[in-house]
């Protein structure tokens, strides 16, 4: 068989599988879900209606709807002897490998752990979309000294997880934006993390084995952990003046601008234009308008320094403007990420079904790419063994 070299691409322009899940159009700046454009979701849809369409392929009716928010609900609680091992934890482990912990640790409380049809399939993911959140919440108020607050199943995903955070429920206004920034971040097609579940499952190992193995992946500061970044960012610049000569000092450095850049897109990323108009409204109304201000200048500034130094054009992406949105919320900047996590995680649990429930002809096998041999310090082949006493 002929063999396709492509050495160092880091998998850049491979199609590695076919999807129905979602498409990102990077020339056009375009992100669809089954067929929907993310900005029509997200002007009108919920975050629920939006895991529904993911993970059963339409948007649901007012009944399947109601259904499915129940079907949710019930199991937003997670095992108590799992939060007592998040009590266990170091109180300053990073939220994210603590996030990785619980979720893989969540199996292990699974009744259909070991189940093989989709369905079960289908209640892991959904065990997880819902229980997620509840980790990501009881694990903020442990390392901070309080109980955890036990969800409310009358509230909606995205205002639970606020309640469980804060112990208030949230405003209505405020919810709906948390619950938009969630829907934004559902889905992105073939994503580092996305691929790291789907290579998981093409083992046929179990949902929960695929998911932690993403949240790890999501994790990394070129990926999801990029939104903690972009906070720390805007609290170093501090002020909308000092934003021209920190742009200059971080390129004079070689050092990347968070939150700007992105591996698909070639013009800005479209969730960025959904989440700046919100983090400008929950900037205004918590009276910290100065982080959206400084982002805006920033993004202007950071572009233009990035086209006069590489003679390139550099866009913002999804990450930008969720963490001005996000800590006007009051939400910890740490725990940008393990959100991020919480809302990604239906587009995995769609991603993980789909690698190991789609038609024969459509379903790739095991991920085993190759990789280029350059040799080692003897050689460009083999070594002769020396024994230890000789060397
Ligand atoms: C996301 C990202 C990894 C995509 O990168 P990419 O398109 O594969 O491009 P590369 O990493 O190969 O970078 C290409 C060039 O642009 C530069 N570049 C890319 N993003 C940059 C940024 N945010 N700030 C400054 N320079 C940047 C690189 O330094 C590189 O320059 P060089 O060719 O002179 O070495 C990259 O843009 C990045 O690191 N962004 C910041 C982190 C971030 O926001 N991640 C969240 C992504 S949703």
């Amino acid at each position: 068989m002929e063999k396709n070299l492509i050495v160092d691409s880091g998998l850049r322009g491979v199609t590695v599988a076919s999807t129905r899940i979602s498409h990102v159009d990077g020339d056009a700046g375009k992100l669809i879900y089954r067929g929907f454009l993310v900005g029509d979701l997200a002007g009108s849809a919920t975050y629920e209606e939006t895991v529904h369409l993911l993970l059963f392929e339409h948007l649901p009716d007012k009944i399947e709807l109601a259904d499915f928010k129940k079907r949710l609900s019930t199991h937003r609680r997670v095992s108590d002897e799992l939060i007592k091992i998040l009590e266990l934890f170091p109180t300053d482990a990073q939220a994210m490998d603590v996030l990785q912990a619980a979720t893989a640790l969540m199996g292990a409380y699974d009744p259909d752990i070991r189940g093989v049809a989709k369905e079960d399939f289908l209640n892991m993911g959904l065990r997880l979309i819902a229980g997620m959140p509840t980790v990501v919440a009881a694990w903020h108020r442990i390392r901070s000294g309080r109980k955890p607050v036990p969800p409310d199943p009358d509230l909606d995903h995205g205002a639970n997880f606020l309640y469980m955070l804060n112990g208030e429920i949230p405003a209505v206004d405020e919810a709906r934006f948390f619950d938009v920034a969630l829907l934004l971040h559902a889905e992105h097609s073939f994503n580092a993390s996305t691929f790291s579940a789907r290579q998981v499952a093409s083992t046929r190992a179990h949902m929960y084995a695929s998911i932690s193995a993403a949240v790890g992946s999501l994790s990394g500061e070129l990926h999801g952990g990029a939104n903690v970044r972009v906070m720390e960012m805007l609290l170093e610049i501090a002020s909308v003046d000092a934003v021209e000569a920190y742009v200059e000092k971080v390129l004079d450095q070689g050092k990347r601008i968070m939150g700007l850049g992105h591996a698909v897109y070639r013009v800005d990323d479209p969730r960025a234009h959904i989440l700046a108009p919100m983090a400008l409204e929950m900037g205004k109304r918590t009276g910290q308008p100065q982080w959206y201000e400084i982002s805006k200048v920033l993004e202007e500034k950071g572009k233009a320094a990035f086209k006069a130094r590489k003679n390139a054009d550099i866009y913002v992406n999804v990450d930008f403007y969720s963490a001005s949105l996000y800590y006007a919320m009051g939400i910890p900047v740490d725990l940008f990420t393990p959100v991020f996590a919480m809302a990604r995680v239906a587009g995995w649990a769609a991603h993980v079904i789909e690698e190991r429930f789609a038609g024969a002809a459509e379903k790739p096998m095991l991920y085993r790419p190759e990789s280029q041999y350059v040799g080692n310090y003897c050689g460009p082949e083999e070594c002769s063994y020396i024994p230890i006493d000789e060397r």
